[in-house]
Parts: C-alpha cells; sequence; structure tokens
C-alpha cells in the first residue's frame, strides 16, 4: 500500500463527524418478498447499448432462455486453495470446467440464521437473466444442487485490488490487467476505464436490470477484452419480473449507495452510526441504524454509486482501504454536496485532485452523486454527453 495520505480532514473537524467502523450492509433484512412475476417487457434500447451479439461461450446454452444452464458435477474441477474472493455470505474459487476452460466457482455458505438460499437464487436469476448482455461478467451455469455459480474466469483483478494494492499507482494496476499500452499516461487509462464501466452498467439497464451494488469490488478488469465489467448480481432489481423492485427490502453499500435509499435513524445515546441488517449484523446500542427508505430502485441508484467509484477511483488519498467510507461520511454530514465537502472539509493541498481536474471528472462525479435522483444524470445521458464518460 503506497498512497501517502489517506483522506486528511480539517483539524478538529472530523471531531463532529461520526466515523463508525465501514460494513457492508443491508437494512432492513426482511425474507425478500417475491413479487408476481409481471409479463416480459420490450428490451428498450438493448440494441443500441449492447450491439454486441451473444458470445459463442453462451450460445451453446442459449436454446430457452427460461432454462438455468446446467453443469454436471463431473464436468467441473474446483480448486479450493485457489480463493478469488470471500464475502460473509459466499466464496470464489478458481476452477476448470470440461478440463480446459478456466473458470470463477462462487459457494454460498451456509449463514445460521439467514436465508442464504434466497441469496443463491437471486444470484443465480439475475445471471441467468442477463447472461447475454456483454456488461457483466459472462456466466456459464449452475453446478449441483444450489452449490456452484460458474463464471468464465475473464481476470481476476477487480477494481478494489488494483486501488488497494496499486494506491498512487493504480492506474498502472489497471493499465497493465487491461493491457493497453505501456506507457500510456494516467488520465488516457482513466477515461478509458470509467467510460467502460460505465457502459457496462448502461448494458445492464438495457437488461431491465438495476445492479444495486456498482462499487470496485464489483469491477472486474477484464483481460481478454480490456474492459471493466460487473460482477456480483445477487443485489440486482429486475424491473421485467419484479424481483427485488420493493424498495423496502434495500440492498446497499453505504459507501456507494445513493442517498435515497436510505435514512439515518438514532438509536439511544447517539454516537457511531451502524449498519444493521444483512451483512452489517444488527442494530448497535447507542448507535445510529441504516433503514431502508422504501424508494423503489431506480437505474440512477447505479449512476450514484459509480460517480463514488469514480471519486474513490481519481483522489490517491481515498483509495486505501476505510478512506472513502470515512469521505461518504463526510460528504453526508455536509448534506450529500460533494462541491462543498471538497471546498469545505478536504484539507487544502492535501488531496491530489490532478487526475480528477486535468480529465474534467470533477464535473461528472458532481453529476452522477447529486442526492436529488431528479437532478442526477443518468449513466446513459452520461454516456452521451459527459465530457469525461463521452470522450473514451
Ligand atoms: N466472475 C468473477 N470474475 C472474477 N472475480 C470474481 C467473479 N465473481 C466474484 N469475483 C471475486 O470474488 C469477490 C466476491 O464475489 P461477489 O460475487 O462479489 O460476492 P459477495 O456477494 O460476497 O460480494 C469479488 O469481489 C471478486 O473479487
Ligand atoms: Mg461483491
Amino acid at each position: 500500500m503506497n498512497c501517502k495520505s489517506r483522506y486528511p480532514l480539517v483539524p478538529g473537524r472530523n471531531q463532529s463527524i461520526n466515523h463508525g467502523d465501514a460494513s457492508m450492509s443491508v437494512a432492513p433484512a426482511p425474507a425478500p418478498a417475491r413479487a408476481p412475476l409481471a409479463p416480459r417487457a420490450p428490451l428498450h434500447g438493448r440494441a443500441r447499448l449492447c450491439p454486441r451479439p451473444p458470445r459463442s461461450f453462451h450460445e451453446h446454452y442459449d436454446e430457452h432462455d427460461a432454462l438455468v444452464p446446467e453443469i454436471s458435477l463431473a464436468r467441473l474441477t474446483v480448486h479450493e486453495d485457489d480463493v478469488v474472493g470471500r464475502g460473509a455470505f459466499s466464496e470464489c474459487f478458481g476452477g476448470v470446467l470440461d478440463g480446459a476452460r478456466p473458470v470463477i466457482v462462487k459457494r454460498y455458505l451456509d449463514v445460521r440464521g439467514r436465508d442464504v438460499r434466497s441469496f443463491y437464487v437471486d444470484d443465480l436469476e439475475s445471471a441467468r437473466g442477463t447472461r447475454n448482455c456483454d456488461g457483466v461478467c459472462p456466466f456459464a451455469g449452475a453446478c449441483g444442487v444450489e452449490r456452484w455459480l460458474v463464471w468464465e474466469d475473464v481476470g481476476r483483478t477487480t477494481l478494489e485490488d488494483a486501488l488497494v494494492e496499486g494506491g498512487d499507482r493504480a492506474m498502472e494496476t489497471v493499465r497493465a490487467a487491461l493491457g493497453r499500452r505501456v506507457g500510456e499516461d494516467d488520465a488516457t487509462t482513466f477515461r478509458a476505464a470509467f467510460a467502460s464501466l460505465a457502459r457496462s452498467a448502461a448494458s445492464v439497464h438495457a437488461f431491465d436490470f438495476i445492479h444495486r451494488d456498482v462499487k470496485p469490488a464489483n469491477a472486474v478488469l477484464h483481460e481478454k477484452e480490456s474492459r471493466v465489467v460487473l460482477c456480483d448480481l445477487g443485489a440486482c432489481a429486475d424491473a421485467r419480473t419484479g424481483r427485488n423492485m420493493s424498495g423496502d427490502e434495500a440492498i446497499f453499500d453505504p459507501t456507494y449507495g445513493a442517498p435515497e435509499q436510505f435514512r439515518r435513524v438514532e438509536t439511544r445515546g447517539g454516537g457511531f452510526p451502524n449498519l444493521g441488517g444483512l451483512f452489517g449484523g444488527g442494530t448497535r446500542d447507542g448507535g445510529m441504524r441504516l433503514e431502508a427508505s422504501g424508494e423503489p430502485p431506480t437505474t440512477m441508484l447505479d449512476a450514484y454509486s459509480l460517480g463514488a467509484t469514480l471519486l474513490r477511483c481519481g483522489v490517491p488519498s481515498l483509495r486505501a482501504p476505510g478512506a472513502m467510507e470515512r469521505a461518504r461520511r463526510d460528504i453526508d454530514a455536509c448534506g450529500g454536496d460533494v462541491e462543498r465537502w471538497r471546498r469545505e472539509v478536504c484539507v487544502p493541498g492535501v488531496n491530489d485532485w490532478s487526475l480528477v481536474d486535468e480529465t474534467e471528472a470533477w464535473t461528472t462525479i458532481v453529476r452522477l452523486t447529486k442526492v436529488d435522483p431528479r437532478e442526477r444524470w443518468s449513466l446513459e445521458r452520461a454516456l452521451e454527453s459527459d465530457a469525461f464518460l463521452s470522450g473514451a
């Protein structure tokens, strides 16, 4: 880790701002209510945003859109010592399909008191529904009885890895993983990576899905195609079927989540905010709790999360673990106004804004992180007319 500074604050000011521990959160955590199946709406914009035909890897499985691509256990070898990622409810390993094809396999863990099966089903249904979408990791299928979900291995480095391991030199890591020209300047890499990530999120929208968990850890650097694609569709909302479209089952990471999804509720005593729910592990006494606002999800959630991701990548002092969580709390303490936060909270001359300013990404960050979703730019609009995102 070679970030020199970790988002320093104006001395004295940070006392007035709560910096609780940062954890993934879902609040509250009811058993997911399944909306009745609605007839499929036409996929508006799909042709424009997803111009590629389905890749050959999928064609084999695509005879019936409604079928889960099923992989027999005999075809899959899982390398449990090759850990790709771990979360609260799942772990991902490297593996091989049909003796030759490298894959990423995900297994859901049994967690007492949690309906992990519904997470598995959500992940599977979203992977199935978006498997012709080129903005997500290519899905290979399900294996075993609610056991493995399998994706083609297109690269092991996430944007999170690049930020944490690369620190000040994160763009170099991104450049190398995407196989871009050695010696390319950081601004060009930054622009290309984010235009690609924004296109990927927009292509999810073109399938009438809302990702709801756009963040660096879910952005995979696709090494073969030099693109940034999304993984972890477990929190996806599906506008075609109504799955996860109820606003009171909000799933979000509070560091990247749009403000309209939740409100902070003070529990007795005040003090540190605490993130209850699915990943947060309940409410802490004397703290703050995040509560779902009840707003049904819209594609503007992903626009906000992409804006927050862009901010973290653009400013080296926000790349270290924990720095963005603190910054987000300060941004929220400024009423969500990132311009005010930059002006009043960030120490002048300490944070390095050169990448963000030089590329005009600051304007993009401001547009995508507007508190009011009616003022916020959608990814589709930004890809068309925002200088930073449309220029790459
Ligand atoms: N298809 C994939 N390709 C590459 N890496 C992946 C893939 N799926 C998951 N990962 C890695 O595993 C981590 C955890 O998987 P994820 O699906 O995000 O589960 P969780 O719900 O625990 O966040 C990711 O952050 C990423 O590093
Ligand atoms: Mg994830």
